[in-house]
């Protein structure tokens, strides 16, 4: 008889453990084995961490050895939603089964595990990054946000005469100093839905530069301040020179670009698409409504696309997450949201009246037994929740049940004034 195969939990701080656990993972997703500064970066960020590991008895050549087959990381941040302060989000990562191992239920074992035990804390939301899509629906994820990448043709980019204007500075900024630029980041995550916090081992990575890092070798991080010397905004970039002969063709590679206003936005557009013996400008996971094009003569200097899923949500508790967020659109929906695994199933009337001083609504939600306006699964009430998917699609798409005039109800409630968005990795 096959050994069972076991789930546990690995202490985040013992290095020998993480370097185990590492091994699938890192096979899983097709890199090099770590080695002992990648164990060093590891280390220093998962201390908090959940990491869930499923070990099965290999012979390895020795008579019988436990070896690691199959890993899932989670650990609590904040994410944003319309209108409010961030909520907190369990955050799944390193969801990985070895080649060996696949398709014998341990990812479904390893996360219902997690989404039950987030469930039981009072998780309302559980988040992660899927790297193929058709993974995690079954999960009662569905993706929330959208991404899309840029190329700008530098030599076509003019700004409008009616553009913000900037006024204050950029200034280079040396690795290690990233007080300002989490600063920055934490007013913008703020100011979006779907933003995520990036707590201080993520900055100490962030100011270490390198292959592979936020910033690479030959990359910059540029800061903007306002006229008032306060730091409202900054882009970190890496270049490649790809000169024909002595004709220069250099790509900045916008890896992130943040700013607390449209003026400080113009001002690091405008720097990075002008960069002496640089042709292109591209960033990846850029929002889907990107400013940009806007602020241009020609806004066809801007190519976008692909535009990709990139944050995927997961409800845990339906009442609580419609209570969550604040809304623009008022009316009244009475909403039946089915859950695969069975953990967040509710019927519930979401009512939402008038709005505030500042435009946004808070909701009444009660649960109820009458009849459902609509009926979704938990996946669907994710995706459209932060305002990233539209109900009248899906509804089209036969994934909603309900009238038209019902899905059209939906879709005003949950609009946000941008799309959401998650610039940041995890
Ligand atoms: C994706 C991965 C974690 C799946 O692990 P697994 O243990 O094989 O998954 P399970 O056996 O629990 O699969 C559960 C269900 O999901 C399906 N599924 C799993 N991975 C899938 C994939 N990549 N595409 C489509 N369906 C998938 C399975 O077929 C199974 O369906 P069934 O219940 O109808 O039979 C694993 O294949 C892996 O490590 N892949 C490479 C790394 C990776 O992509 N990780 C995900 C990071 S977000």
């Amino acid at each position: 008889m096959d050994a069972p195969l076991v789930m546990t939990q690995i202490d985040p701080h013992d290095r020998e453990a993480l370097r185990a656990w590492s091994t699938p993972s890192r096979a899983a997703f097709l890199t090099p084995a770590a080695t002992d500064a990648d164990l060093d970066d590891r280390l220093a960020e998962v201390g908090g961490h959940r990491l869930t590991a499923v070990h099965d008895v290999v012979d390895g050549g020795v008579g019988g050895e436990q070896r690691v087959v199959a890993t899932l990381r989670t650990y609590d941040s904040e994410l944003t939603l319309p209108g409010v302060d961030p909520v907190e989000v369990d955050l799944v990562s390193t969801a990985t089964v070895l080649p060996t191992h696949r398709r014998r239920g341990l990812l479904s074992r390893m996360l219902t595990a997690d989404l039950r035990r987030a469930r039981h804390a009072g998780n309302v939301f559980a988040a992660l990054i899927a790297a193929e899509a058709p993974i995690y629906g079954r999960f009662g994820f569905g993706p929330a946000t959208h991404a899309t990448s840029l190329a700008v043709e530098n030599a076509r980019v003019r700004f409008r005469p009616d553009a913000p204007v900037p006024a204050g500075s950029l200034e280079f900024v040396p690795a290690g100093r990233v007080e300002e630029l989490s600063r920055v980041h934490d007013v913008t995550r703020r100011a979006r839905p779907a933003g995520l916090l990036r707590d201080a081992a993520w900055w100490e990575a962030a100011g270490r530069r390198g292959a592979g890092r936020w910033v690479g070798p030959a990359g910059h991080v540029v800061l903007h301040r306002d006229e008032h010397g306060t730091a409202d905004g900054y882009v970190a970039y890496d270049v490649v020179d790809e000169a024909v002969g002595r004709v220069p063709n250099g790509t900045v590679h916008v890896g992130d670009l943040a700013a607390t206003n449209p003026a400080a936005y113009r001002a690091l557009w405008e720097f990075v698409t002008s960069i002496d013996l640089v042709r292109t400008t591209r960033a990846k996971n850029r929002p889907v409504d990107e400013l940009l094009p806007h602020l241009l003569t020609d806004p066809r200097a801007v190519q976008t696309g692909p535009v990709d899923d990139f944050l995927w949500l997961r409800v845990l508790d339906v009442p609580a997450a419609l209570t969550a967020r604040r809304y623009l659109g008022g009316g009244t929906l009475v909403l039946q949201v089915l859950d695969p695994l069975g953990l967040a199933e509710a019927t519930v009337r979401l009512h939402v009246g008038d709005p505030g001083a500042d435009g946004w609504a808070c909701p009444e939600v009660t649960t109820t037994d009458a009849a459902p306006d609509v009926v979704l699964g938990v996946a669907e009430l994710a995706s459209v929740l932060l305002g990233g998917t539209s109900p009248v699609a899906l509804h089209r798409a036969g994934r909603l049940d309900g009238t038209p005039a019902a899905a059209l109800s939906l879709q005003t409630l949950m609009a946000t004034p941008e799309q959401p968005w998650c610039p940041t990795w995890f």
